[in-house]
């Protein structure tokens, strides 16, 4: 059709992707458009708007790499990636659920690990921390044999693939779930983190007066035949930032029970205290065992690169 003022333009958009032959296609296309059009006209965006919106969307490619993905980290700052957890787990958004964000810093291939090692695998100063964690199904039965990814910062707040002083994989492991469904695993304690701010999501937040920190958390991606993978964080629920999220992520459901220890017998003779437990279960639905693509596929080479926080 020719276009003959602004209300035309999106009826004509929307009559030409009429055609698309994938119903969900269309059905996604057709909703993004008319709320793309619809966001312009409410706020009567300008053409300065506009270009500075497509710097932003430019700018999240071009500071992409194979061990930063900004686009991942955008979409967290913007609260769609829980959005999207939410609407797609806990009987599409209804119950508790135990999944949480995959996160920017999954690695795949992860060192397999026997239950009770440490995933320690360079000097890192910090409280001992032993985890067991126990994965069931919805009728609470054990799974066995599942294969759990485990991964977090350190101490000082950085995952291995951003700092080249840690080893290769510090701080990551995979374990098998033993008959009882449990695996166990002895680590630091993780510290809250700040997010990188070098590049738009720097920019956004900065623009909106916000922080860019997470607070302290532990990773799990748990796969086994028959069950959705699960994607989880278990945050600390000593942490700061725990209610302001730079990423959203916290759930309650998903503030684990981190016990800390001032006297007692550690679980090994090397603790000094205060050290830290933590034991928590994980819920399994019914579905598909894929895994997520990778977001980045390798470490950072060369200088420790400085985080700056804007809390
Ligand atoms: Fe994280």
């Amino acid at each position: 059709m020719i276009i003959k003022n602004q209300h035309d333009v999106t009826t004509a958009v929307l009559a030409e992707m009429a055609r698309t032959p994938n119903p969900r296609t269309k059905e996604i296309l057709s909703a993004f458009v008319r709320h793309l059009h619809d966001l312009a006209r409410e706020v009567r965006m300008t053409e300065d708007e506009w270009r500075a919106a497509l710097d932003y969307i430019i700018a999240l490619g071009q500071r992409t790499s194979a061990t930063h993905n900004e686009a991942m980290l955008m979409s967290g700052s913007l609260g769609f990636s829980t959005l999207i957890c939410l609407l797609n787990n806990g009987d599409h958004g209804h119950t508790d659920t135990d999944a949480n964000l995959l996160g920017p810093f999954w690695r795949a291939h992860s060192p397999p690990t026997p239950n009770g090692a440490s995933i320690v695998r360079s000097p890192t100063p910090g409280p001992a921390l032993f985890v067991k964690a126990s994965f069931e199904d919805r009728q609470s039965r054990p799974i066995p044999g599942a294969a759990v990814d485990v991964w977090h910062s350190s101490p000082e707040g950085f995952y291995e693939n951003q700092d080249p002083t840690q080893a290769d994989m510090n701080l990551r492991g995979q374990f098998t779930t033993d008959r009882d469904g449990h695996i166990s695993f002895r680590s630091v304690k993780p510290a809250g983190y700040p997010v990188p701010v070098d590049g738009p999501v720097g920019d956004l937040l900065r623009a909106q007066g916000r922080h860019n920190m997470r607070p302290a958390h532990l990773h799990f991606l748990a796969v086994k035949e028959g069950f959705k993978t699960l994607i989880s964080q278990v945050y600390t629920p000593d942490d700061r930032f725990l209610e302001t999220d730079s990423q959203f992520g916290v759930t309650r459901h998903l503030i684990g029970n981190y016990v800390r220890h001032d006297a007692g017998r550690a679980p090994a003779d090397d603790v000094q205290n205060p050290w830290y437990s933590l034991d928590h279960t994980f819920v399994m639905e019914a579905g598909e065992a894929k895994l997520p693509k990778p977001p980045i596929t390798g470490k950072a080479q060369g200088e420790r690169p400085k985080f700056p926080r804007l809390a």
